[in-house]
């Protein structure tokens, strides 16, 4: 099986054919997670039918690498202006409190099980407050456990805004903040051009948002943008970025570490040692790393 995180780069030379597709099996299976196997078999055929073997894989990172750019084409993502009226007004179910309920249930599962040993200490520099309004922006809100277990945190004279690309994930920022009566909002936009004036944060902050996005220095120099001089950023990310998405690379006979070589020529996020370049190249300074068994946090400040 694979994920349809991969289009826009696999498809970058020409997306229109596999735009078609995708509305395609929107159109057949779309909205019925019973349907989710049958979507996924036939999004996997017309991968092997587009791409047949591991040269044509190839060529097409190659192509990317050379032309691909911080801008989103398409994929599941729903952004502002493809709304239609009628999941705008749906959408106002997702900024209520029961959905914040919701959301800060399955968040609070995570942080007492899965994610109790590293989810405390990221809230913990994240609200670190270095100022009278202490203001945070996290990029990646999700389905809310970063969010939920900084929000929680927060003091009454703390700002949050939460970024993702998809309208219905940012709103489940704005229903954690509701849920706990908080300064937070969920801002609809992408990391790669963020629509907020230079040196507002006090910190910036992602819980496992990288590993999916595509273009990292452009969301690392906009992340540098709106944070204030001697700002923070701090992050949790998986170790290697092997595991979440070998499936792809499997099928077409490519091992870890030509993958990881592909994913770098992608500039997609893979490793720490990766990362860490990265953010030295955009201006952070490393003021702690925290390993755990499968993933990290890691602390930057923004030298002044
Ligand atoms: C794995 S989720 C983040 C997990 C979340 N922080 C949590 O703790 O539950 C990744 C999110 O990144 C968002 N995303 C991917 N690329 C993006 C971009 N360029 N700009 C904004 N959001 C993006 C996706 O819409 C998705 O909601």
């Amino acid at each position: 099986m694979v994920n349809n995180e991969w289009d826009d780069i696999l498809y970058w030379e020409n997306y229109k054919p596999c735009y078609e597709m995708l509305q395609e099996l929107e159109r057949k299976y779309g909205g019925d997670p019973a349907n989710y196997d049958s979507w996924h078999r036939e999004h996997y055929a017309y991968y092997k039918q587009t791409i047949p073997n591991k040269e044509e894989f190839i060529r097409r990172f190659e192509y990317y690498e050379l032309h691909g750019k911080p801008h989103w084409i398409e994929g599941h993502h729903r952004t502002m202006n493809e709304l239609t009226r009628e999941e705008l007004l749906d959408s106002f179910r997702h900024v209520t409190k029961e959905n914040g309920a919701f959301h800060v249930e399955v968040s609070e599962k995570a942080r007492q099980g899965w994610a109790a040993q590293h989810l405390a200490p990221y809230a913990e520099k994240v609200c670190s407050a270095t100022s009278e309004e202490h203001k945070i922006m996290e990029m990646t809100v999700g389905c809310g456990v970063g969010t939920n277990a900084i929000v929680r945190s927060m003091t009454d004279k703390m700002f949050y805004a939460g970024v993702d690309i998809d309208f219905i994930c940012a709103k489940n920022a704005d229903a954690i903040g509701r849920y706990y009566g908080k300064n937070a909002i969920g801002i609809c936009a992408s990391l790669w051009n963020l629509p907020f004036s230079d040196h507002l944060f006090d910190v910036v902050c992602s819980h496992f948002g990288f590993d999916e996005c595509r273009e990292i220095p452009t969301i690392l120099k906009e992340a540098v943008r709106v944070l204030k001089p001697g700002g923070r950023f701090v992050s949790v990310f998986r170790h290697n970025i092997w595991l979440r998405r070998h499936e792809i690379f499997e099928d077409y006979d490519i091992g870890e570490s030509g993958a990881l070589e592909l994913m770098r020529k992608a500039r997609l996020y893979t490793d720490f040692e990766q990362f860490d370049v990265l953010a030295g190249e955009a201006g952070l300074v490393k003021i702690d790393y925290i390993p755990f068994e499968n993933w990290y946090l890691v602390e930057y400040r923004k030298e002044k």
